[in-house]
């Protein structure tokens, strides 16, 4: 059964409104949305009043700010201009008055029978979200993603795999990867309640390795961030799509990132070598699972610039955090430095150094080659899609 579709009531008139509630309560499966539940309508029925100049500017900002995804305006006598205007904001019907019942319910029916399920409905399939995140700002993290998102497809061909920039303004990744996004997070935020898979398919920027991208904002513009809420739906469509959803979480513990951990298979928690970055990632590591955001086993660490004559040793880093690091990347300036300058993946850029055979490395540990795909999760058992 589908669930509930919200819709919103702006009315001038007492009359309009009582008329509208009641119309929209002889339905099954509609309903007004509640002063306390405006922000999960996907439906707005405005009436314009006097000043229709002021009216657009109140519908524009609700449709942007909202998850709205679908208008209906009702007016005594719209003038060509108007419906003009309307139509150009993407109004689905307009209803004049004195309101004709037949004709709205018929109009609301359609719009319950035609919309898309909300992501509850959308069964959830096998796709891994492995959560990268950065015990200190500047360790590599965004270096991580992008190269195991590569590397995963160089050793996997066949294997789809997504880029999710978490860092919502100024993300580093089409700078990684030499993409100019047409699209960003403010798509996906501003039409969470239009998205499916084919709204994602072409908000997504492809890579010539294969690797679908969904990037932040470049410049400041009023978008509205992503919320816990919004990651569910997202996340949980993304599994129906990809075998692997890579995030480059950045420093960021507010709310959204927390909830992108709960959600995790796994989480890669990037460190180097040096004593406050260890002791962060000590840290990171307690609070992360004592508050019950994810699980010991599901959080590894990824050793990044790795010396091998650095003051600090690896047994020392595994004594200070108490745990076994899952993988060490070497240092390796010059090739990391040049693939970001000519924003190519290592596996491109640098196929034969040490540091790219370290990122395959890891793509074949979490995916091994030739195994059927396992029924149970868990990091150990992350694999491919049969
Ligand atoms: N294994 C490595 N060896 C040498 N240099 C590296 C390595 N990994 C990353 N770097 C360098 O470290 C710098 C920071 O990398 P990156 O942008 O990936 O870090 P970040 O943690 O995502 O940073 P931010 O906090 O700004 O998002 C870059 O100049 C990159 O070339
Ligand atoms: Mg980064």
């Amino acid at each position: 059964m589908k669930a509930t579709l919200r819709i919103k009531l702006a009315t001038v008139r007492v009359d309009t409104d009582r008329s509208l509630r009641d119309i929209i309560q002889a339905l099954e499966g509609l309903q007004v949305a509640g002063a306390e539940e405006a922000g999960s309508a996907r439906a707005l029925i405005y009436e314009l009043g006097t000043d229709t100049d002021a009216d657009f500017a109140v519908i524009e900002t609700q449709m942007r700010t909202e998850p709205l995804e679908h208008l209906f305006l009702v007016a005594p006598n719209p003038t060509p201009g108007i419906l003009m205007r309307a139509i150009k904001m993407g109004v689905r019907e307009f209803f004049s008055l004195p309101l004709n019942e037949d004709e709205i319910g018929a109009a609301l029916a359609r719009l319950r029978d035609a919309a898309p399920p909300p992501a509850a409905d959308i069964a959830h399939k096998s796709g891994q979200v492995l959560h990268i995140i950065g015990s200190k700002g500047g360790v590599g993290t965004t270096t991580v993603a992008v190269n195991l998102a590569a590397a995963l497809t160089a050793e996997h061909r066949g294997l789809k795999v997504a880029l999710v920039d978490m860092n919502t303004l100024f993300g580093d990744i089409p700078l990684f990867l030499d993409l100019k996004s047409k699209f960003h997070w403010g798509e996906i935020t501003k039409n969470i309640n239009r998205l499916d898979d084919t709204f994602l398919t072409n908000i997504l920027e492809p890579h010539s390795s294969g690797i679908k991208v969904l990037t932040s904002p470049a410049h400041l513009n009023g978008h509205t961030a992503p919320t816990p809420e919004i990651m569910d739906r997202l996340l949980g469509l993304m599994r129906t799509m990809f075998d692997f959803v890579i995030v480059d979480g950045g420093q960021s513990t507010d709310d959204t990132c927390l909830r992108v951990l709960q959600l995790s298979e796994a989480v890669l928690l990037v460190s180097v070598l040096s004593l406050p970055c260890l002791a962060n990632t000590n840290k990171l590591l307690k609070s992360l699972t004592s508050l019950g955001y994810t699980s010991r086993d599901k959080i590894r660490v990824v050793i990044n610039r790795y010396l091998k004559k650095s003051d600090v040793s690896l047994t020392d880093a595994e004594e200070g955090i108490s745990q076994k690091p899952f993988w060490v990347v070497p240092n390796d300036y010059r090739s990391s430095m040049s693939a970001i300058n000519q924003g190519k993946p290592l596996v491109d850029l640098a196929p034969r150094a040490a540091i790219t055979e370290s990122f395959r490395g890891m793509a074949r540990a979490l995916v091994p080659n030739e195994q059927p795909a396992p029924r149970k999760r868990g990091f150990f058992s992350l694999g491919a899609r049969g």
